[in-house]
């Protein structure tokens, strides 16, 4: 007991007593009140992905954090070149302790992230039964080493769309070769007031590696042999292949302005009704045939054109789920990349916005099929798609390939000289002899 005498010692007055003691309960109880707020509060789940995309994973984001309030999802909207997100990613991670806690992966970026050490193995996570439903090349893109560090979301791979009103119009069958889209572009940029034959990705980035890739192999060569190291950029195919781009834009058969762009750019020339064919991915009928794109209804897709003799070749693309190394989050950022790369959620995603699922029979499920009937044939172009050279140095290889190639293409070298210079240097990437 306080008695008199020691409050008057203290200076202190009952009064004062009280409400000192009243303030040092209220400031517990807000602190203990603050832990358990912290508590409640969801753990954050971030990744960083293109702009186009994370408007598109909203909904499926949204559902995630309905069913699972313990967890907030936070998707940080990046540029839409895919190297260009590539390019932050690889910044953040190399200054320690990535903000983000999951790796939005392009099928090409595994063996770098994962030799450096960024990833999460996956292995344990999943079992060989629960990968035999996905595609076999976006799977074989999560290996790196013994590891697993990709779960494969959607599949993608290049595919010529054309117009197929302006080809009944002067009556020709799509092209299957490269001669015939010239001829074909020729024929109806005369005959119709269309203004160009072809638009197709040829900025300085990503997208023009995987137009080359397609290409190459139309002419039946090859970029880098990922078995042997061999580079085949300095071959008679790899030199055709440039040489066509190159003559697509000077002979007026796609615009000057191709060579600044990506997916989007080809997408509105074409959906405004500006270009008889166009290379994209599957996801570009979503939009270029939908309510209210002029061309909706006149539109339909094949493999891409190739010489005579060789077979169409599409360019496997892609994206998936890695998880930082880093994350403190582990167990929740797992409960998200199982959530969206679960049937049910790619399955909607898929259905809405025309992409490419990675679980094999989603291919041929009659729902999916009833919305995009042209998918039965994608299984089987999916299934041969042509992947870049999964090799550690593949950022360095592309960025190669993406300077010369544009070199070429802007006529400030010869298709000729441009590959060859580029072959020159991935050698000495790789560490292989010219
Ligand atoms: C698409 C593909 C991806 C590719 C990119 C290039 O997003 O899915 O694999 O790297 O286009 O622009």
């Amino acid at each position: 007991m306080l008695n008199r005498s020691f409050l008057r010692f203290l200076n202190l007055s009952r009064r004062r007593l009280s409400l000192i003691i009243l303030a040092l309960v209220v400031a517990a109880g807000a602190l203990l009140f603050g832990v358990y707020v912290r508590a409640q509060q969801p753990v954050t789940i971030s990744f960083l992905l293109r702009a186009v995309e994370a408007d598109q994973m909203q909904g499926l984001a949204d559902q995630f954090m309905a069913e699972n309030p313990d967890i907030r999802i936070e998707m940080v909207r990046g540029p839409n070149a895919a190297d260009a997100v590539e390019n932050l990613y690889t910044t953040s991670f190399l200054l320690g302790d990535s903000p983000y806690d999951i790796l939005f992966s392009d099928v090409v970026w595994i063996p770098k992230f994962a030799a450096a050490g960024w990833l999460m193995d996956l292995s344990d996570r999943v079992s060989e039964a629960d990968l035999a439903d996905f595609l076999e090349a976006d799977v074989a893109a999560g290996v790196y080493q013994d590891g697993f560090y990709r779960m494969p979301f959607r599949s993608d791979m290049g595919m010529l769309y054309y117009r197929t009103d302006l080809l009944n119009q002067v009556g020709l069958q799509p092209p299957a070769t490269f001669a015939d889209l010239i001829a074909a572009s020729e024929t109806i940029q005369d005959q119709t007031d269309v203004n160009w034959g072809f638009v197709w990705q040829g900025l300085q980035y990503e997208g023009l590696v995987t137009n080359f890739v397609e290409l190459v192999a139309g002419y039946g060569g090859f970029w880098v042999d990922a078995d042997t190291l061999e580079v085949g950029l300095d071959q008679p195919a790899a030199i055709q292949a440039t040489d066509f781009m190159k003559g697509v834009i000077a002979q007026g058969i796609s615009p000057p302005g191709v060579t600044n762009y990506i997916e989007e750019d080809a997408l509105r020339q074409f959906e405004n009704g500006n270009a008889v064919f166009m290379r994209n991915w599957p996801y570009a009928w979503a939009e270029a045939n939908g309510d209210g794109s002029p061309v909706a209804g006149n539109i339909a897709l094949k493999p891409m054109v190739h010489t005579a003799n060789e077979q169409p070749a599409a360019c496997l693309g892609g994206w998936g789920f890695g998880i930082s190394a880093t994350t403190p989050h582990l167990e929740e950022a797992w409960r998200v990349v199982q959530f969206f790369t679960s049937p049910g959620p790619m399955k909607d995603f898929i259905t809405e916005f025309a992409y490419v699922p990675s679980r094999r029979a989603l291919f041929t499920d009659p729902e999916v099929l009833a919305v995009f009937p042209h998918y039965e044939q994608l299984l089987e172009v999916a299934e041969t798609a042509v992947p870049r050279p999964p090799v550690g140095q593949y950022a360095q290889l592309s960025d190669i390939l993406q300077r010369y190639l544009s070199a070429a293409i802007t006529d400030q070298m010869t298709p000729e000289a441009a590959m060859r210079a580029a072959a020159g240097e991935s050698r000495r990437v790789l560490g292989v002899d010219g």
